[in-house]
């Protein structure tokens, strides 16, 4: 079986295996042979999505790249409609599952429950593949995959990840997609991570250890504006995040006592202002893993290193890529556009 649990779990090798299929995908999907190529791929396959989050890209580029590859999908996406409600288990659950489909992919406000699921199904007869779509706060391995091949496409004439200085900015400590971008950079040299956010939704200390272990640079500080203005030419990507208000309280609708709030939080401190575009490179990759509220404001879709909207499409590519590895055809893609030279 193949889970997709943790994005530390990739090597670099296989991020970049992963990248080249994606891209792959992406010109086969443009040539008329190379559409229908592609849509037999995983005919007769079906993906179950299970949505127990709210979720408009995630969810639905999923969909759309098991779409690219001929396979159907199933959206579950209101708990309230599945027998979660009346108390079924984790295991019963996803074992239910595994006999009607061949992927599942699940987002949960339990950082455990995606293991929870692979487990349930590693030690049963029929085993199929798990992906997480999001895993508490704790891992979006897909969307730091998409972020990874859209990094890795900005820098692709210029050295690549490696040696490149990267801010990550906002609600760290509750960003999933953050957290999950960073861990990725650990199989790369980037030049620094830089993490700018309010101090008490700074990164954990587990995170900043793995990163450190792994001889990553890593700075921590709590100004957006003295970090511009102290390195902000030095930057070659800036990732934005939002306030995540919706974890005030603890566990997604589950208050705890000693929850941090976003009362405590950011303020306007943490938006990328637009008189900041003075403090950066105009060939800074500026991204968002969306959705955002204010800390990217429109004006900075004029700059020219914006790729959010590439960030997007590119999460149904690298989501197909994705499936294809997995069900064993990622070689075959790459090999089927070289042959149509694409
Ligand atoms: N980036 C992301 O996970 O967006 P959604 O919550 O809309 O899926």
């Amino acid at each position: 079986p193949f889970f997709v649990l943790l994005s530390q779990q990739f090597s670099r090798e296989e991020l970049e295996g992963l990248c080249d299929t994606a891209t792959a995908i992406r010109r086969l999907d443009r040539h008329r042979d190379g559409r229908e190529f592609l849509l037999a791929i995983l005919r007769g396959h079906r993906v179950m999505n299970l949505f127990a989050q709210p979720s408009t890209r995630t969810a639905q580029s999923f969909i759309a790249a098991a779409d690219k590859l001929g396979a159907t999908s199933s959206l579950v996406s209101d708990m309230r409609t599945s027998s979660f409600a009346k108390g079924e288990s984790v295991a019963d659950s996803v074992r239910t599952l595994s006999s009607f489909f061949d992927t599942i992919v699940v987002r949960h406000p339990d950082d455990e429950f995606a293991t929870q699921a692979a487990w349930a199904l590693y030690r049963s007869q029929r085993s199929i593949p798990v992906i997480s779509a999001g895993s508490g706060k704790s891992q979006h391995v897909t969307q730091a995959l998409l972020d990874f091949y859209t990094l890795r496409y900005s820098f692709y004439e210029h050295g690549g990840v490696d040696g490149k200085q990267i801010a990550i900015v906002g609600d760290v400590a509750r960003n999933r997609a953050a957290r999950s971008l960073a861990l990725i950079l650990t199989k790369f040299r980037p030049g620094g991570v830089h993490f700018v956010s309010p101090q008490n939704f700074q990164p954990d200390d587990e995170l900043l250890g793995y990163l450190r272990r792994h001889e990553i640079t890593v700075e921590v500080s709590h100004s957006l504006e003295n970090t511009l203005r102290e390195r902000g030419r030095d930057l070659d990507a800036i990732y934005m995040t939002r306030l995540q208000k919706e974890w005030d309280g603890g566990t997604a609708g589950q208050p705890k006592a000693d929850a941090k709030t976003s009362e405590l939080g950011a303020g306007d401190d943490y938006v990328l202002r637009t008189e900041f575009r003075l403090l950066v490179r105009e060939d800074c990759v500026i991204m968002h893993p969306l959705p955002r509220i204010n800390e990217l404001p429109d004006s900075w879709e004029e700059h020219p290193g914006f790729v959010v909207w590439r960030q997007v499409r590119n999460g149904m590519w690298m989501r197909a890529a994705l499936f294809a590895t997995i069900h064993g055809a990622a070689e075959e893609i790459r090999a089927r556009a070289k042959r149509l030279d694409l």
